[in-house]
């Protein structure tokens, strides 16, 4: 894909539906008594998997480009061939969870880089739920032997991971009792909202734990799913950072263990508004207003990302040291090695191709340092396949000075098939 500098973008646009809340819902609504309308479900093929993933295992699914309308509560069945998850971990970990609590032999298979990533933080929690799972080296693919009423446990997430949390509550849903997951630092709590949005209480607490009593039965019903906020980011990021830039994105989420992102951008002088706030399940939305050009103050120390803060920014931290390039001071962000597990090493990829556009960048072990502001020089980039990556490239090749070639772009589809439609849209306005 070549993209070339531009001066400025404009427009009202609206971004597909949320991949992480699409993923849980699509589950939810097949496991839910009744049928579920689902609007506004993700165009990630991501969620795709998840879709088909169940349709193997026996639900009845119809779909209609972002409608999907689901008939939940049939008993789950075997499905006849491995589950191929793509390359995605939500759905390979969610669904983890779901065919624990099974009694049942599922194989759950991926791409490459989903049989490369780490599974064992899903398998030691489903494992001491009572399911026998077996894998090599504890990657996919792997086999999960569930069991129709698994136990109930108390269990604190060594890493912070919202599809490990989801994967033990979903379990849960089956499990006699209290299941309770302890987390360190509070994760994209979807799972926990949409649950309660379905008809399933759940609790969180002050103290960071999560709580379900078992077994309980979801009821399915319609839902509209915002627009994905880690999508509309990449927008956020242009408008904000080229001047004369007026964007609208509609209906965003803005669910606050995601949203760290726009504040973060408004502390470094970004000017983003929000309009319209509502609920939808649980799950809040809004209009998001970007006016291009940063308000510059004092000149600043380096801004550090790093701590309480990391989970809420997880799939912004590629972007955010794009953004860190061109701010006063750069970035530096720490406590992020879990970027190193995602669908590429994220820091490396991120580091590889800020340095051939010419910026000064440190790797550390847990993040990155980048050195800000600097003017971008158009370079010949890698996507790795990681569509998170391609997607921030193509934003920082907007700020360049000459063209910017990125390989391997279209793994965008992986969340965001319209891109580069959405983005050529604002441009030409
Ligand atoms: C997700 C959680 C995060 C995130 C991923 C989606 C989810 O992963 O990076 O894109 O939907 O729960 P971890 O739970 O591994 O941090």
């Amino acid at each position: 894909m070549k993209l070339e500098p531009v001066s400025k973008i404009e427009g009202r646009i609206a971004v597909p539906g949320d991949k992480s809340i699409s993923h849980r819902v699509a589950l939810i609504a097949g496991l839910a008594t009744g049928a579920s309308e689902i609007s506004n479900f993700s165009t990630a093929v991501d969620c795709g998997s998840t879709l088909s993933c169940l349709s193997h295992l026996g639900v009845t699914i119809k779909r209609e480009g972002e409608r999907v309308w689901i008939s939940g509560g049939a008993p789950l069945k075997a499905a006849a061939a491995p589950l191929d998850c793509g390359n995605s971990g939500s759905t390979m970990r969610i669904l983890s969870g779901v065919l624990a609590a099974e009694a049942f032999t599922s194989v759950l298979t991926g791409d490459d880089s989903l049989r490369s990533r780490p599974m064992g933080r899903i398998i030691k929690p489903l494992s001491e739920m009572g399911a026998t799972i077996n894998s090599a080296d504890g990657k996919a693919p792997i086999e999960i032997h569930g069991i129709s009423s698994p136990k109930a446990i108390e269990y604190e997430l060594p890493v912070a991971s919202a599809q490990v949390k989801s994967a033990i509550l979903f379990a849960g849903l089956k499990a006699k009792g209290t299941t309770k997951v302890i987390e360190k630092v509070k994760s994209r709590d979807h799972t926990e909202r949409l649950f309660n949005g379905f008809g399933v209480q759940v609790k969180t607490r002050a103290d960071l734990s999560v709580t379900l009593d078992g077994p309980a039965c979801l009821t399915g019903g319609a839902v509209t799913v915002p627009g994905d906020i880690s999508s509309a980011a990449y927008f956020v990021a242009a408008a904000a950072l080229l001047p004369g830039s007026e964007l609208l994105i509609r209906d965003v989420g803005l669910n606050p263990t995601r949203a760290e992102y726009l504040s973060v951008l408004s502390s470094w002088g970004c000017q983003i508004g929000i309009d319209g706030q509502r609920d939808e399940r649980n799950e809040p939305l809004g209009d998001v207003k970007i006016t291009g050009g940063v308000e510059r103050g004092a000149p600043s120390a380096v801004r550090i990302l790093k701590g309480a803060a990391i989970p809420s920014l997880i799939d912004e931290l590629p972007l955010l040291a794009v953004v860190g390039s061109q701010i006063d001071g750069g970035v530096e962000i720490r406590d992020a090695a879990e970027l190193r597990h995602k669908e590429s090493d994220r820091l490396a990829c991120t580091a590889q191709n800020l340095r051939e556009m010419g910026v000064d960048v440190t790797e550390h072990d847990d993040g990155i340092t980048v050195a800000g502001p600097v003017r971008l020089r158009g370079a010949r980039l890698n996507s790795f396949g990681d569509h998170r990556i391609a997607m921030a490239f193509s934003i920082a090749a907007l700020l360049a000075d000459g063209p910017t070639e990125i390989d391997g772009a279209d793994c965008v589809d992986i969340s965001f098939p319209e891109f580069f439609r959405l983005l050529r849209s604002v441009i030409s306005a």
